[in-house]
């Protein structure tokens, strides 16, 4: 009797680890290990322009609360907000002055509670934005340290003397424009800033400034956020040797990026972060990391990296000609196109990558990637299948999942955007004319993406009931909500499909990525494979109909098309469709 137990037993213990290898070989080592933020749609939100409650004509902490369910609707489980901490909003909120307190334009410290509350009840996360290369000039910080040479803020700042004939330390152009160096009379010397001159960079260098940033992040965590996107992260280190760079435009200045971005010795800073920070949470934190190459993307975010994503610039920099003027571009090839994707799709493999095509700082990405004469719904239902089965976490800009496009605005005097002003500048000095230096900006400048949200058609696109701070784009009648939420064809429902894709279907999520026609100039076409399905996604992204037949079509089942019906072997002009694939 005792044997027969033990034999049964022993049976029993052999089927259940039988089971597990069984079931560990079919899900396969990703799926196993995915972490929440890997499995998620990120929503960003910019909250001057989101949604405003109180009528003072900007968007507030209450009014993103208010669209909670909106945003669920979409499968978002996370939302990350750009700093709503106090500022003297110079560049809007990325002129922190108190990192503890509330920008009363937004709300309240409550008001942020109850958004943490209300949206954790539907499962989504808050995510911060900490800006730590730079404070406001009117943080109490800088205050004391520009105050004299004598105070305990002495060196919090990045302070040096002039030159002997009293100018700047060195050549370097701020990214704002002019020199990177402001002159502070009480102390008798220059501070310098990477942005603008009322955006002084911290000094990383001490240890009391690091722990005073690690001492907000941590403030935030315990508030309850779920992660944090980091603001100009490749900038924090500094060269031993600030020396002048070759000169770059008609100012005899040398852009700071390409003296400072991704500084040896940077990653120290950040493993510091990460230990003092995020280690013993399950928070999730994304660079931006501009000027990282794809070949440190594994020390950055691998397995003993820094952050879980970082964000690159290179596609979205596809057509200037040295990353940074908006008067240098270039008209680029669907090719170039999908081989910075494919880059980062495949040469990463240890890597998880999120995905964005906008964000508050780049023009609306139908303008932005696309033909000026393209059908503007259908190429952004193009775009956005790209977005939402490519591997990586997508981000969601606010009015992206709607079809929002550029503002055109007639004059420069129209533009709030800081580097609008300074790029129309350059643009002039350069050798443009008026019309063609406004049409610089018109392309690229920061208020595209910030115009508003369109919610229906009321007044201000239901944004606001007092007066916008900036203006409200004209085609708020055709796209906005209220209209698309009504509309089974529109971008916004082609989102909700593709969220729900995402969830039915996991190999867009944990699949590998294998690309096929590579070279074709029309076609877009990519295999997302798990060890479950194989998801065939194919995009024509060209305004004409392209003849298409997929590899086995007798075993290739259609599971959506942006058309919304099938047309068979033709695509027509931007369709995108998925497919499953039987093995
Ligand atoms: C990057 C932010 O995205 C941008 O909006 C801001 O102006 C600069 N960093 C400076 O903080």
């Amino acid at each position: 009797m005792k044997l027969r137990k033990c034999i049964a037993i022993l049976l029993c213990i052999t089927v259940i680890i039988g089971f597990c290898a069984c079931s560990k070989g079919q899900t396969g080592k990703n799926e196993q290990q995915l972490k929440w933020w890997q499995n998620t749609i990120v929503y960003e939100a910019y909250p001057s322009s989101f949604k405003d409650t109180d009528g003072n004509g900007y968007g507030d902490i209450p009014g993103i609360t208010s669209e909670l369910d909106y945003l669920a609707s979409l499968g978002v489980g996370a939302i990350w907000i750009t700093p709503i901490f106090a500022s003297p909003m110079k560049d809007n909120g990325y002129d922190v002055a108190d990192y503890y307190s509330i920008n009363p334009l937004y709300g309240t410290m409550e008001d942020v509670e109850t958004l943490i509350e209300e949206a954790d009840k539907r499962n989504i996360k808050i995510v911060m934005d900490l800006v730590f290369n730079h404070t406001s000039d009117e943080s109490e910080w800088f205050k004391e340290s520009s105050s004299d040479r004598n105070n305990d803020k002495n060196d919090w700042y990045i302070w040096a003397d002039a030159r002997e004939d009293g100018s700047a330390p060195n050549n370097w152009r701020g990214i704002f424009g002019g020199s990177a160096w402001t002159w502070c009379e009480a102390r008798q010397q220059y501070y310098l800033h990477t942005f603008a001159d009322f955006q002084p960079d911290l000094n990383w260098e001490n240890p009391d400034v690091r722990n005073s940033l690690f001492d907000i992040a941590n403030f935030w965590i315990d508030k309850g956020v779920g992660g944090f996107r980091v603001d100009a992260v490749t900038y924090i280190k500094k060269p031993d040797l600030m020396i002048d760079g070759v000169a770059d435009g008609t100012d005899g200045l040398s852009g700071i990026h390409n003296m400072t971005a991704n500084t040896e010795g940077i990653l120290d800073f950040l493993h510091e972060f990460k230990e003092k920070v995020q280690d013993g949470t399950d928070i999730f934190v994304v660079g931006e990391a501009n000027g990282v190459p794809n070949e440190q993307l594994e020390d950055w975010c691998g397995e003993n990296g820094v952050f879980d994503m970082i964000f690159s610039f290179d596609l979205v920099n596809i057509q200037f000609v040295n990353g940074e003027y908006w008067y240098k571009t270039r008209d680029f090839k669907l090719s170039e196109f999908k081989k910075i994707i494919h880059v980062f799709q495949q040469g990463t493999d240890d890597v998880w990558v999120p995905l964005f095509f906008e964000n508050h700082d780049q023009p609306r990405s139908i303008n932005h990637f696309l033909p000026d004469c393209t059908d503007k719904i259908n190429g952004a239902k193009a775009l956005a299948t790209l977005l939402m089965t490519l591997r990586g976490t997508p981000f969601i800009y606010q009015g992206e999942e709607i079809g929002m496009t550029n503002v055109n605005r007639d004059t420069i005097e129209e533009y709030n955007d800081i580097s609008s002003h300074n790029q129309y500048k350059m643009a002039l000095e350069n050798g443009l004319d008026r019309e063609e230096a406004l049409q610089c900006v018109r392309d690229y400048s920061r208020d595209n993406a910030r115009s508003p949200m369109q919610w229906d058609m009321t007044a201000n696109s239901g944004f606001t009931r007092g007066r916008a701070w900036l203006a409200v784009a004209d085609n708020y009648l055709a796209v906005n909500v209220g209209s698309e939420d009504n509309d089974p064809n529109s971008v916004l429902n082609w989102y909700r499909q593709l969220s729900e894709l995402r969830k039915e279907h996991p190999a867009l999520i944990d699949g590998s990525f294998n690309e096929l026609r590579e070279d074709s100039e029309e076609l877009f076409m990519y295999i997302r494979e798990n060890k479950k399905e194989k998801i065939l996604v194919v995009i024509n992204f060209t305004g004409k109909q392209v003849d298409f037949i997929p590899d086995n079509p007798g075993s290739t089942e259609l599971l959506i098309s942006s058309y919304g019906d099938d047309s068979g072997d033709i695509l027509r002009p931007y369709e995108a469709r998925c497919y499953r694939q039987q093995y």
